[in-house]
């Protein structure tokens, strides 16, 4: 069955100019790209949808970064479509990730990590809903 996942690049991997590489990855996984929006993110979104994060220490710099520059948000679509994006992005701190992945390829740092997507289906459509306000998941 069909299913959307929510797919995030960060202000590091926009400003890194590796959008093409990235969006090329999931259409070669076969997910397709459904909708996209370059934007920047206001404090509001970002503390909505880091929520679950609040009582981290780091909570406040993870706001800070996400509304630094602009992110390349994304709907991919495909069967198993938030499992196949977790495996393509990899694991939460890049010096985890095995090549690869792209956090694997890309990254060095766990909060610049280039890329978020929505880690189960539940969250995969609220995420949606909070950056495509008119989109039904
Ligand atoms: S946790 O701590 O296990 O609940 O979090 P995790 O799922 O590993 O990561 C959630 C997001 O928080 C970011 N993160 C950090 N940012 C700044 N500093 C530190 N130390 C840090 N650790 C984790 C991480 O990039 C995850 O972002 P998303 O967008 O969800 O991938």
């Amino acid at each position: 069955m069909s299913e959307k996942a929510f797919v995030m690049i960060k202000p590091d991997g926009v400003k890194r100019g590796l959008i093409g590489e990235i969006v090329g990855r999931f259409e070669r996984k076969g997910l397709q790209l459904v909708r996209a929006e370059l934007m920047q993110l206001s404090s509001e979104t970002a503390r909505i949808h880091y929520g679950h994060l609040q009582s981290k220490p780091f909570f406040q710099e993870l706001v800070d970064y996400i509304t630094s520059g602009f992110v390349f948000a994304m709907i991919v679509e495909g069967k198993g479509a938030v499992k196949n994006a977790r495996a393509l992005i990899g694991p939460t701190n890049p010096a985890e990730a095995p090549p690869g992945t792209i956090r694997g390829d890309y990254g060095l740092d766990v909060e610049a990590n280039i890329i978020h997507g929505s880690d189960s289906p539940d969250n995969a459509e609220r995420e949606i809903k909070l950056f495509f306000r008119s989109e039904s998941a």
